[in-house]
């Protein structure tokens, strides 16, 4: 396209039913961020558009399995992952959610508008359903294998193993998320979008229009979709979450979630418009703006495929300049999930790492899982921080200013003429910034990262060679030139790491004491001088500091962690014993019973001898748990006690009972049902 006079950027909305992880950092909010930071540093009227998407069935699946409602939900998760990306310095323009009026209304008046065109076909079907929950199976209340790929864990409308959209009753074996039930089929009036109908024009659009510029991962699944030939999809559903169907005949059923949510892109632009005195129109509808979609790849379909087809039939939009989707990140080798607890949860990396926000988005776009999955590892995240941000980018910095500070009390010297290398120095750093935009104009955040920290390797290699420390005995006058060239490379990173490193950059603005006049993106290129002779900078401050062994250790230990209780919950639940008559358990006396002295056993690994108080009398009962539980750490704990078991003597030590306990996802004894641990359902008590 040609110079656009504006730009709008979105994001995938996320899901309210959990907090953000770095797999969507990394492949969606981080990239977006950083083309939009730069976007703005080189003078670009942009809208930087995001929010919740607080609709469809995961939401109301996690509202019921937490005995809440919905809307509690997505209230708890809106705020925890607006405060995520506000945390990490993702930029919105505007940041809203699909419960919001201003979404409703919009989504129900699109919904309407392709209703009264004729877009639409209104039709009677027989849809899955679940006579014992008393629920028509939409979406990801109904598994079975998907037509496409085979994957025999594909949801009702997508199937996440290949990314193909689908119809529920499409699906090969279809099972109830609800019951396991096989699902019958009834009657039900839906509205259907005939993505058929659009088929010439998708194929013109992107398969001819877009066939260079899109990238091959996004292209190629498009294709795939369009060469298998395209058919209507149901835009409403028979649930009760969601926006209501706004047309006749269309009571107690909602919009379906993937029909509402893009069109959250264009209520949030509008929410921002009315916010800053805007017009939103011009963003979405003139020619001259250009679109992009920042999404993951399960997302391709719904935005290259049915949002385009909405807006065409809507016919007053523009399409998408581009849909820069990205393959997926996994972790330590597995991939990331939040049922399993294998991820790193953007909240607890905060704690964990306070602070160190830039060493996340530095890491998470070296890795980047731009053209294939790629993995995040723990030792890679510190060999990173370790070798590039502290040794190369931070070492740098931190010499020019103590250098500065230490020669010429923090005052930028007054260069004499300058030698070959430094003109030729001066010359590269001028270049980085198309270098730079190139690579992010083309998507390619990863090798634009590298880029920028290729010029802190270019000003460390330069004092390096300069050798300021030593020329000062013999040279002052060239001590300053050098100097002076080692400060106009510092300068030029705390312009060109704003998309990257935005916390870095502005602390490094303060330490060069740059704030307001920090050069922008061009004045890079074009302006000789970013640091004038005779300005003041300030103190050193460490930019980044070392990550040890241990702190790496103990994520490691976090995931490990996970592992085993994964591993504990999947773990076949041992088969029912033989059965005993009402009479055989009668003959129990289980009792409440207080710990009320615990010590080790002598020469004994796993034996404790315990004084339990069990209401009758204080008895001794010596119990295998010492491998699971400090003496001092049970004394006046709860417990089961069955009393009248036949004494014996363990090690010299007559015990009168036994303790009830049971194992947690760790291996480690716990009290039955104590407030803290979760216990699987179906394990021995013993
Ligand atoms: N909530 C979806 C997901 O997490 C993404 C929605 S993107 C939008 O996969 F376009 F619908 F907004
Ligand atoms: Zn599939």
């Amino acid at each position: 396209m040609n110079t656009p006079k504006r730009y709008t950027v979105t994001t995938a909305l996320p899901y309210t039913n959990g907090p953000i992880h770095i797999g969507h950092l990394a492949g969606v909010y981080v990239p977006a961020d950083i083309y939009v930071r730069y976007l703005r540093l080189t003078g670009n009227d942009v809208a930087f558009i995001g929010g919740s998407d607080e609709h469809g069935v995961p939401i109301t699946i996690k509202a019921k399995n937490e005995g809440v409602t919905p809307q509690d939900i997505v209230d708890k998760y809106h705020a925890i992952i607006k405060k995520s990306f506000e945390d990490f310095g993702i930029t919105y323009d505007n940041y809203s959610r699909t419960s919001a009026p201003i979404h409703h209304e919009t989504a129900s008046d699109f919904f309407k508008t392709l209703y009264d065109k004729g877009e639409f076909i209104e039709e009677s079907t027989e849809q899955l359903y679940d006579a014992e929950a008393n629920q028509f199976l939409a979406d990801r209340f109904v598994v079975g294998t998907c037509p496409k790929c085979g994957n025999e864990e594909s949801y009702g409308d997508q199937c996440e193993a290949c990314g193909t959209s689908h119809n529920a009753t499409d699906l090969i074996n279809p099972k109830s998320a609800l019951t396991g039930n096989t699902p019958t089929l009834k009657e039900t009036k839906h509205w259907f979008l005939p993505l058929d109908k659009h088929e010439a024009f998708l194929k013109e659009w992107i398969l001819e229009g877009h066939k260079k510029d899109w990238k091959p991962n996004v292209y190629g699944q498009v294709k795939s979709w369009i060469d298998d030939g395209l058919r209507p999809r149901a835009v409403t559903r028979d649930l009760d979450w969601g926006i209501p169907v706004p047309v006749e005949g269309g009571e107690g059923k909602v919009l379906y979630v993937w029909f509402d949510a893009p069109i959250g892109y264009i209520s949030s632009t509008k929410e921002w418009a009315d916010r800053e005195g805007k017009d939103w129109k011009p963003y979405w509808k003139d020619k001259d703006t250009k679109l992009v979609h920042f999404i993951g790849k399960d997302n391709i379909v719904f935005h290259c495929i049915i949002f385009p087809a909405m807006l065409k039939a809507e016919g007053s939009y523009i399409m998408p300049d581009n849909v820069p989707a990205n393959e997926f990140l996994n972790l330590e080798g597995n991939k990331l999930s939040t049922s399993k607890n294998w991820a790193v949860w953007l909240p607890e990396y905060l704690e964990e790492f306070p602070g160190q926000q830039d060493v996340l988005r530095y890491v998470l776009t070296a890795n980047a899982p731009e053209t294939k999955d790629n993995d995040f590892t723990w030792k890679d995240f510190q060999a990173r921080n370790n070798n590039e941000l502290v040794a190369i980018f931070g070492n740098f910095i931190n010499r020019v200013v103590v250098l500065t500070n230490k020669y010429y009390e923090g005052i930028v010297p007054t260069p004499n003429s300058l030698e070959i290398v430094d003109e030729e120095t001066l010359a590269a750093v001028k270049a980085y910034p198309d270098v730079i935009s190139s690579s992010i104009e083309r998507y390619r955040f990863r090798e634009a990262g590298q880029e920028l920290m290729n010029l802190a390797r270019l000003g460390n290699k330069y004092l390096a060679d300069a050798e300021p420390w030593k020329v000062i005995k013999v040279d002052e006058e060239r001590t300053k030139t050098i100097m002076y060239v080692a400060l106009q490379i510092a300068s030029a990173l705390a312009t060109l790491s704003e998309p990257f490193l935005p916390f870095t950059s502005e602390k490094l603005k303060n330490i060069l004491n740059l704030n307001e006049d920090a050069a922008n993106w061009n004045e890079v290129k074009t302006k000789d001088v970013l640091l004038s002779a005779g300005h003041k900078i300030g103190k050193a401050e460490l930019l980044f500091s070392k990550i040890e062994d241990e702190t790496i250790q103990k994520q490691l230990d976090k995931l490990e962690a996970s592992k085993k209780a994964n591993e504990a919950a999947n773990k076949a639940v041992e088969p029912q014993k033989a059965t005993i008559t009402f009479d055989d358990f009668t003959k129990l006396d289980l009792r409440v019973g207080t710990i009320i002295e615990a010590e080790k056993m002598p020469k004994a690994k796993k034996l404790l001898v315990l004084k339990v108080d069990t209401g009758i009398d204080v008895r001794t009962i010596v119990s295998g748990i010492a491998e699971s539980f400090k003496p001092e750490d049970i004394i006046g704990k709860q417990v089961t006690v069955l009393v009248n078991l036949a004494p014996r003597a363990l090690r010299g030590v007559e015990s009168e009972g036994m303790i009830l306990m049971t194992e947690n996802a760790e291996g480690k004894l716990v009290f039955v049902n104590p407030d803290e641990a979760k216990i699987p359902n179906g394990l021995t008590v013993s």
